[in-house]
């Protein structure tokens, strides 16, 4: 059986406005979103742009926008008629290929890092959570939840969206680090974050009450256990 998708293509250097472009691609049991796009770049068109790592969830970079919501292409699996598209609110390179280096220059910007680690973010000691919190690591960077946010502004750490928020959270639960996380956070607006409630991740944090509770709460909630080393 066959299915037809529709892929956004965009090249900033052509000059021409984004457009969408339909393919149509052979289908087989729990195809994913990503296989989909490795066909295309095979058989059918190999100026088509996309990012992928591990194709196995734990990488991050085959974060794209599947019918407008962001998912990770290598563990969705496609259907027919979707649409897929780069994460919004971040700028295109090319095609579903979107430019990470602002979310990279906040993670300087905001020393979101262990404080005896190397020069980041070539070298980053890894963040340990007490068991509890533990949900926090599942966190892969892929700024899907980024995507979510009507305040992320990528060329912005002062907005540099809810994924600054869960990795906040990672950093105030380890013992390691000294920086109040919490304070950071409330400078960076976490309080309106409790009216809002918009953003979520796509692997399984739950971002409003791990992150943003944790952060904005009157009183700082501290490690109910110690953390595994
Ligand atoms: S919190 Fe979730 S959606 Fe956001 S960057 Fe981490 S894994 Fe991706
Ligand atoms: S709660 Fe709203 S403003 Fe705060 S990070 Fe999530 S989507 Fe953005
Ligand atoms: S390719 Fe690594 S998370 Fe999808």
């Amino acid at each position: 059986m066959n299915i037809r998708i529709s892929v956004r293509r965009f090249h900033p250097d052509s000059g021409e406005p984004p457009r969408w472009q339909e393919y149509e691609i052979p289908h087989a049991p729990r195809m994913t979103v990503l296989e989909a796009l490795l066909h295309i770049y095979e058989r059918l068109d190999p100026t088509l742009a996309f990012r992928f790592g591990c194709r196995f969830s734990k990488c991050g970079l085959c974060a794209v926008e599947v019918n407008g919501r962001p998912r990770m292409a290598c563990f969705t699996e496609v259907r027919d008629r979707m649409r897929i598209g780069p994460l919004s609110r971040m700028p295109v390179v090319r095609d579903l290929v979107v430019d990470r280096a602002g979310f990279l220059e906040s993670l300087r910007a905001l020393e979101l890092y262990l404080p005896d680690s190397q020069t980041p973010p070539s070298a980053p000691a890894v963040v340990r959570c007490p068991e509890a919190r533990e949900k926090l690591l599942l966190c892969i960077e892929c700024l899907g939840c980024n995507a979510t946010c009507p305040e992320t502004c990528p060329f912005d750490p002062g907005r540099a969206g809810p994924y600054v928020f869960v990795k906040l959270a990672q950093l105030h639960f380890d013992p390691r680090d000294g920086r109040d996380r919490r304070a950071q956070a409330r400078k960076l607006g976490i309080e309106r974050c409790l009216e809002c409630r918009k953003c979520y991740c796509i692997n399984g944090i739950d971002i409003q009450r791990h992150a943003i509770a944790v952060l904005a709460a009157a009183e700082s909630v501290h490690p109910e256990q110690p953390c595994r080393s």
